[in-house]
């Protein structure tokens, strides 16, 4: 499996979509897995929701909640061409019937991908990538059906690679409401895939950078969290994010049993004040591995599963997961780093939220999770 796809909450169930082969463990033959969940932690798999057919394969994308039905909104893709179709399931998801007359929205290009489509007001927004130009082009519609081309944002900071898998959302700080644009890119993040975000506003048509856009700001200073986007409907008001813990230029590294790969630990998404700006915040929504504070400025060092190193390094200032580093600088008191550990991941928040790093790691079977040691 690769990107989270369509994550939705409708009826009682959060909604996990997913880029899945169901023919075998390496990419291909592109079609909608699904998994649903009450709690976002224990998740059970169902069959292939939306299977590749003669049209195409099919590629990213989201879905929305709306009465009875769920609208899936993808990515058909062939060799030569890439639109946006939508399926409808009157089942809450079990089964989905393709919309007669697909594609919805057709700029007749070989690539033109990963729709986001979210209410807004009266209306739906639909935010997608033009991967090679760098640009997010975003689009209205009353229907689902025809779609209105408002604006394109982009090119900007990071481009280093294909732009993929855009997701656009209002938080709040403040009393205050600013719009993020997440813009996942491969390669050219800091280890091949990688999410960048923007700060910014969005008044219904064109999105607007808050801030220079001449250096990236990345989500996750890890490897592995790419793709990652938000669920539409969630009940409680909350933004909450999944990604893909992988990364392209890597995932040959996984290993392969009857499945391989995995998401990363769901997370809520909010908003921070760090360094003179805005930032994005993740909160992992999990009991923790670990929860360690360190009193400033001194370097603590913690050994996880055997050989894993987590920790902070006050010389260079950063938090770091092994060799994966995020430039952290609080005044004094004490460095609160919060640690989700799994048989195949580390995941690395600081307290409030503003750092994280996601690695896949691949210890030997039978391999302690243990905290091993701890020293400062
Ligand atoms: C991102 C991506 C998307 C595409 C999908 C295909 O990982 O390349 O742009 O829709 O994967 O599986």
């Amino acid at each position: 499996m690769n990107d989270p796809n369509g994550l939705v909450w409708h009826k009682g169930e959060y909604h996990l979509f997913f880029q899945h082969n169901p023919c075998g463990v390496q990419w291909g033959h592109m079609s909608w897995g699904h998994a649903v969940s009450k709690d976002l932690l224990n998740w059970k798999e169902l069959p292939v929701a939306i299977a590749e057919d003669d049209d195409g394969a099919i590629f990213s994308g989201s879905a929305v909640s709306i009465g009875d039905e769920i609208v899936a909104i993808y990515t058909r893709h062939t060799e030569t061409h890439q639109s946006q179709c939508i399926a409808r399931s009157l089942d809450n998801g079990r089964s989905f019937v393709k919309f007669d007359h697909n594609p919805v929205l057709d700029e007749n290009k070989k690539d033109f991908r990963d729709p986001k489509v979210f209410q807004y007001e009266d209306h739906w927004i639909m935010c997608a990538v033009q991967p090679w130009d760098h640009q997010v082009s975003f689009y209205k519609s009353l229907d689902l059906i025809t779609w209105q081309h408002l604006s394109n944002f982009g090119p900007a900071a990071a481009i280093g690679g294909v732009w993929e898998c855009p997701d656009l959302f209002p938080l709040t700080i403040d009393g205050q409401q600013v719009w993020v644009l997440l813009v996942s890119l491969n390669p050219g993040g800091l280890y091949g895939s990688g999410t960048q975000y923007f700060i910014g506003d969005f008044d219904g048509a064109t999105f607007t950078p808050k801030y220079s856009t001449d250096e990236p700001r990345w989500l996750d200073y890890g490897r592995d969290n790419y793709a990652g986007v938000t669920f539409n409907n969630e009940p409680n008001g909350k933004r909450i994010l999944i990604g893909w813990m992988a990364n392209w230029e890597h995932v040959k590294e996984h290993p392969e049993t009857s499945w391989t790969n995995a998401m990363t630990i769901p997370r809520e998404l909010g908003l921070a004040k760090y360094a003179d700006e805005i930032v994005v915040t993740q909160q992992p929504m999990c009991s923790l591995t670990y929860e360690i504070e360190m009193p400033m400025p001194n370097s603590g060092v913690i050994g996880l599963q055997g050989f894993v190193k987590v920790g902070y390094n006050a010389d260079k200032k950063v938090i770091f997961v092994d060799q994966f580093e995020a430039p952290y600088e609080i005044d004094g008191g004490e460095l609160h780093l919060k640690v989700v550990v799994d048989q195949s991941s580390v995941e690395l928040f600081t307290g409030d939220g503003i750092r994280a790093i996601t690695v896949a790691t691949f210890p030997p079977v039978g391999t302690s999770r243990d905290l091993a040691s701890f020293s400062q």
